[in-house]
């Protein structure tokens, strides 16, 4: 698919032009976990073209050889193809070459621009050059500035193109000053800002559920939603990423991009075409209609929590303070809750509770629409309690599927009312297992597709919203830390900010059936 070419079109996903991929931090994990498992289950499907190669480049020295062993145990490890099944290791494998050489050293770049002219030699066709930077923060102003200094680049050409991972600054000041840095070397059609969560594949199905459905959107509006909740739970704890997490907290590394995407997918309006710009056109209004939290917001609204020691999966584990590279005495967060608000026709007034955090119960990622009750309880004499309102769970993971709550009449002599589900699950209703997220998203970048990327906009205007907490938190004393047990749903504080309302939170394990009364 070329640029802006409509994803409906049913035109082949396999570039017909050559393909070349530069990583910059190629002996990191994450080339190793993710990117190197992605591209090759790419090949195995047949989406890469024929003349595909990858160079790596990192700091220390290997040869092609030893380089392309690390990413055979890469693939082995955590991909979905193993590279002993399939004959397609050996030919993959012979079109991946290393570089060595520092980001900060212009001759590196020079020797990358040498190996791609040589690989590229007998093209027939231009090839695309995707330069993928999965290197820390600290390193793209000067990796961005060899890359247009030794000419790697050209802004506007639709030959170019730029993955950059998260996080995406620190705050919206340094947000705003990498912006500026991307784009001295590319421009903004060129540039794929990368948040893995717009790939997994019920993410996209929740446009997909909303749209290509007659019967949900009309219900989709303040009308008939009373609120909706969204919850990012993690079982695990920050492991051996703990130097990196107590700089950020789980509102930079959740909430600012993964929690604000979901979020913005079920908040926005129609786009006039499923096309990256319409599209994003519009995630980027409810960004900009989100209610701006106020100092008395934070203080009664959000609330920031800390794990301390507990019981995860029948395992005793660690409080946070006690991770490894983690300040004893942090008051980063692992857990904040909050409430937003819409401030547009749809949804004036409906509640949206968002909560998210590490050491959870369990990994539950899920968003649940809760209707309105009927406009009279016309069973009321016969059931003692008022049913439970009508609610859709779209369920992101690990259980992927959706969900949906009904009242339904017990059998017996009497109206007595009981919530009962209808369900799809993925597991059930294909057979295929959904492509991992950096699959689907190399390949849109590759292709230059960017529906599933963050643009520039979206990314500031996140992180307006997000900001104020942030320096609450940071300057005054109004929001404590509130610990929490490791294996429970957070802290009570997040309770409050919800029952107050009258509402509760939707605690339920994945595949929990309805309670019945
Ligand atoms: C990453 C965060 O972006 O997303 C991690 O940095 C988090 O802290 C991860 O664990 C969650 O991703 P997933 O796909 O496991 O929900």
């Amino acid at each position: 698919m070329t640029k802006n070419q409509d994803p409906n079109d049913s035109s082949p996903l396999k570039p017909s032009r050559p393909v070349s991929v530069v990583i910059f931090g190629a002996s990191g994990d994450l080339t190793q976990r993710k990117l190197l498992p992605a591209l090759y289950a790419l090949r195995c499907e047949g989406f890469l073209p024929d003349h595909f190669r990858l160079i790596g480049n990192a700091r220390r020295d290997y040869t092609d050889e030893a380089f392309r062993d690390l990413m055979r145990e890469g693939v082995e490890q955590h991909g979905r193809h193993a590279p002993s099944e399939e004959d397609s290791w050996t030919d993959f494998a012979s079109n991946m070459y290393y570089v060595g050489g520092t980001l900060e050293e212009a001759e590196t770049f020079d020797k990358i621009k040498q190996k791609l002219e040589e690989l590229e030699a007998n093209d027939v066709e231009e090839s695309i050059r995707l330069y993928y930077l999965a290197i820390p923060p600290s390193a793209f102003p000067i990796a961005l500035n060899n890359i247009s200094e030794q000419g790697l680049s050209v802004p506007e050409s639709d030959r170019f193109r730029v993955i950059v991972e998260k996080p995406f600054g620190v705050d919206q000041e340094t947000a705003r000053v990498l912006n500026t840095q991307v784009h001295s070397a590319f421009s903004e059609d060129q540039v794929f800002r990368i948040d893995h969560y717009l790939g997994k594949e019920t993410v996209q199905n929740i446009l997909v559920f909303r749209l290509a459905n007659g019967i949900f959107e009309p219900l989709w509006n303040r009308r008939y939603v009373d609120h909706v909740q969204i919850t990012v739970g993690e079982s695990i704890g920050v492991g051996r990423r703990g130097g990196y997490f107590d700089q950020a907290g789980i509102v930079r590394d959740i909430v600012q991009n993964h929690m604000l995407q979901l979020l913005c997918l079920v908040g926005m309006e129609v786009p006039i075409r499923f096309r990256a710009e319409h599209v994003r056109n519009e995630k980027v209004k409810v960004l900009m209609s989100l209610s701006p939290l106020s100092e008395v917001d934070i203080k009664t609204s959000v609330v920031r929590g800390q794990y301390a020691e507990g019981v995860v999966d029948d395992e005793r584990v660690t409080a946070y303070r006690y991770e490894e590279d983690v300040n004893p005495e942090t008051t980063t967060e692992t857990f904040a809750a909050f409430r937003a608000y819409i401030d547009n026709w749809r949804w004036a007034g409906v509640p949206f509770y968002l909560r998210a955090g590490k050491r959870m119960k369990t990994r539950t990622t899920e968003i649940t629409i809760v209707f309105k009750h009927p406009p009279l309880a016309l069973f009321k004499a016969t059931h003692e309690r008022i049913p439970a309102p009508n609610q859709l769970i779209i369920q992101i993971q690990p259980e992927e599927g959706i969900k949906l709550r009904v009242g339904s009449k017990r059998p017996g002599t009497k109206f007595s009312i009981d919530p009962v589900q209808m369900a799809f699950t993925y597991e059930q209703s294909f057979e295929n297992a959904p492509p991992g997220a950096y699959e689907r998203l190399l390949l849109d970048a590759i292709n230059g597709d960017s529906t599933l990327f963050a643009r520039e906009d979206e990314v500031d205007y996140a992180w307006r919203f997000v900001q104020p907490i942030l320096d609450a938190w940071q300057t005054t004393d109004l929001c404590p830390v509130h610990p929490y047990w490791a294996g429970s749903w957070g802290p009570d504080a997040a309770d409050r900010i919800i029952e107050r309302d009258g509402r509760a939170w939707r605690n339920e394990m994945p595949g929990e059936e309805p309670t019945l009364t």
